[in-house]
């Protein structure tokens, strides 16, 4: 993809950009930061300095499936995640990039409460999935992963067949009826590109499968239980460019019936599969916005940077 200039040094300081919304859960802009600012704001971020985040003006439109605001996370004494304010759009692909260790799986870990599995970790601020509190204590943890779909970076099909594999969220919600079940496994299957592959051996064990197979059927898992969000950490980092295409085409194909929310190291998949992309740094947001701007003409020179290899 051609990188045009940056505009960070002809941006109008009163350009749609810099136009804070009223309404309590907006996110954050620039209007105290212009991006014509010659700070350094990643060398500002390090020094521990206070830096608003970049959220281009089209986040504010699209409608939000999960909203995050002003979060904060600490493992131990250690501050992860520091008050990092935006919305999921959706029915949308977001991607969440950034160099390692910047708080990518933290935050995606912190959106289905599995945080909570850690005794050293304390979080204040608060999210939301489609208006209902996830950290308000009336919060069922059980009922809040139910409603997101979580894949992680290496494929975890349960020892079973690819059949039960399927099923299983619908198994433990007590449905018995073979015709639902069959209808759903299929369904799933094919949402996940793997019907065709796999449906003359649905009964057999689902570790049999490749490894990218593995990975579309814990996908189809994942969308058998009909989440309200599909979270995906690096879903492809441990398969092979082949199956890497077919992941990517799968993300595609969901995009505009499933809100997904993707960490990712792979520019090129950010840029292929993701209507919006937001760049992590320390903890931080750094810019927020459609994935074509962020690739083509983002705000920051230091997004630029990033997204374009000179960094991370
Ligand atoms: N369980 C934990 N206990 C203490 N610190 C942790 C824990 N998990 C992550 N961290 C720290 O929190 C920070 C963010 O880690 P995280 O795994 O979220 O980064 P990441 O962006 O996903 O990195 P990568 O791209 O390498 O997966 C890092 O400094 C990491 O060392
Ligand atoms: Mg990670």
């Amino acid at each position: 993809m051609k990188m045009l200039v940056s505009p960070v040094a002809n941006r109008d300081s009163h350009s749609p950009l810099s136009t804070p919304k009223a309404d309590d859960l907006s996110m954050p802009t620039s209007a105290h930061a212009p991006a014509t600012s010659p700070v350094d704001r990643l060398a500002a971020i390090a020094n521990g300095d206070h830096v608003p985040s970049e959220v281009h003006p089209q986040m504010h439109l699209e409608p939000p499936v999960l909203e995050i605001k002003n979060f904060n996370l600490w493992y131990g004494s250690k501050q992860a995640i520091h008050g990092i304010t935006m919305n999921i759009p959706n029915n949308k692909v977001t991607a969440l990039v950034g160099p390692s260790g910047c708080g990518k799986s933290t935050l995606l870990r912190s959106v289905n409460r599995l945080n909570d599995l850690l005794n050293n970790v304390r979080i204040d601020g608060d999210m939301r999935l489609n208006g209902d509190s996830i950290y308000n204590s009336r919060m069922d943890v059980i009922d809040l992963r139910k409603r997101m779909g979580m894949v992680f970076q290496k494929p975890n099909p349960f020892p079973m067949s690819i059949y039960e594999n399927v099923v299983y969220s619908l198994r433990i919600d007590g449905e018995r009826n073979r015709g639902v079940l069959d209808q759903i496994c299929e369904k799933s299957l094919r949402g996940a590109a793997l019907w065709d592959e796999v449906k003359d051996r649905l009964t057999e064990t689902a570790l049999g499968l490749s490894g990218g197979q593995q990975q579309r059927l814990c996908i189809a898992r994942a969308i058998a239980a009909e989440p309200e969000v599909l979270l995906l950490d690096e879903p492809c980092s441990a398969l092979d460019p082949i199956a890497t295409g077919k992941v990517e085409d799968l993300i595609q194909e969901l995009r505009g019936t499933y809100s997904v929310l993707i960490v990712t190291h792979n520019m090129q998949q950010a840029s292929r599969t993701s209507d919006f992309t937001a760049f992590m740094y320390l903890g931080r947001l750094i810019e927020y916005g459609p994935t074509t701007e962020i690739f083509t003409k983002p705000i920051l020179k230091e997004t630029e940077a990033y997204v374009t290899g000179r960094f991370g």
